[in-house]
């Protein structure tokens, strides 16, 4: 059967990039699939987080997964630190995965910098955390931005070697051909990489010292108009055809990020605003951004008043997650050769 799992980590400032990349995909395949949507706090204190601010960026992520539109009593959605089976297979995925596999994540590498020595030893082991998220519930498909490429390669390298390691117990226990699956990214559509309004070289990010670098799925209409209306753009005005938005990434992101938010394609947005000044086109684009964020906001201000309400949601999704966690933890022990009572 398939199996959609994708995680957002509770560390506030959510923003377009986060909901054209990943939420409102995941909303999407709803209709198609089982789906386990999880705030990934244990992968949020890699780096420190203020406790009290971690709780409320962890109701913060679950209010805009349901704002979106996630339902979470067909599908499931909970808090990664409240099923244990997540830190337990990333104890023994750390001993599956090579050093040399991570030391080759970039995003390690561009998050630790140049203080490599300072950095927490779980935000070097990070991706083996995510790893166990996914293959703990046996997931076939995870829904991610571009920068999740990476990440995705690894889980599918832990899953084989772990496969090939333990191959002979994973067929006495009657696994058949490997026991974990190798799982596909989906990483589609015109916006996996949303970038920086200030900067088309850069990712829209969630730590961009700059406010007016990223629209939050919390932004009023006049914080969205005036972002939208400072973003960085180039001189000349739109092209008619997609080809020419090669080397204008400003360009690209802003037509990107307007094919998204209406379900179209770039080259279909390029139809309607190919020779448009930009001043027409962003005109346009806040009113679209509005429309379509304006109610999300709203909607999440209004559950974050409840919190004990969001509190009851997470535990319901956790006590369904672990029900599919437990069995997995079980059985990896048995092909592991713990034994247990
Ligand atoms: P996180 O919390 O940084 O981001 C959540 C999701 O948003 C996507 N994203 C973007 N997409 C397009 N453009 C952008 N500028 C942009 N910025 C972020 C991310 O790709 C992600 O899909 N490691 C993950 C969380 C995680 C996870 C998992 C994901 C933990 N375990 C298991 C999938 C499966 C992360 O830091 O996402």
């Amino acid at each position: 059967a398939e199996r959609v799992f994708s995680g957002v980590q509770p560390t506030g400032n959510l923003h377009l990039g986060n909901y054209l990349g990943a939420i409102k995909r995941f909303v999407a395949l709803q209709e198609s699939h089982d789906c386990i949507y999880c705030v990934v706090d244990l992968h949020a204190i890699t780096v420190w987080q203020d406790p009290e601010e971690l709780r409320r960026h962890t109701r913060e992520v679950t209010a805009a997964f349901i704002a979106c539109g996630i339902d979470p009593s067909a599908h499931i959605v909970f808090n990664q630190s409240q099923v244990s089976g997540h830190a337990e297979l990333a104890w023994v995925f750390n001993c599956v995965a090579r050093m040399g596999w991570l030391n080759r994540m970039t995003q390690f590498k561009e998050k630790a910098g140049k203080d490599r020595e300072n950095v927490s030893v779980g935000l070097f082991a990070y991706p083996d955390l995510m790893a166990a998220d996914i293959l703990l519930y046996r997931a076939t498909h995870v829904p991610v931005g571009e920068d999740q490429k990476q990440h995705l390669e690894l889980t599918r390298d832990i899953a084989q070697k772990f496969n090939t390691d333990f191959a002979p117990s994973i067929a006495a226990y009657g696994h058949g051909e490997g026991y974990f699956p190798l799982t596909e990214p989906l990483i589609a559509g015109p916006a996996t990489r949303v970038m920086s309004l200030r900067d088309g070289s850069k990712k829209m990010s969630k730590s961009d010292a700059s406010d007016f670098s990223r629209i939050n799925l919390t932004d009023d209409r006049d914080a969205i108009a005036t972002k939208v209306r400072k973003a960085k753009t180039d001189p000349e005005p739109l092209p008619s055809e997609e080809e020419g938005l090669k080397g204008r990434p400003e360009a690209d992101n802003l037509v990107g990020i307007f094919a998204a938010l209406s379900d179209r394609t770039k080259a279909d947005v390029l139809k309607d605003y190919g020779s448009a000044q930009f001043s027409a086109f962003k005109g346009a684009l806040v009113d679209l951004a509005v429309d379509k964020l304006g109610p999300i906001g709203g909607e999440m201000q209004r559950l974050m008043a409840d919190p004990a309400a969001i509190d009851a949601i997470l535990i319901d999704g956790a006590d369904r997650a672990r029900v599919i966690a437990d069995q997995t933890i079980r059985e990896v022990k048995d092909i592991v050769g713990m034994v247990r009572g």
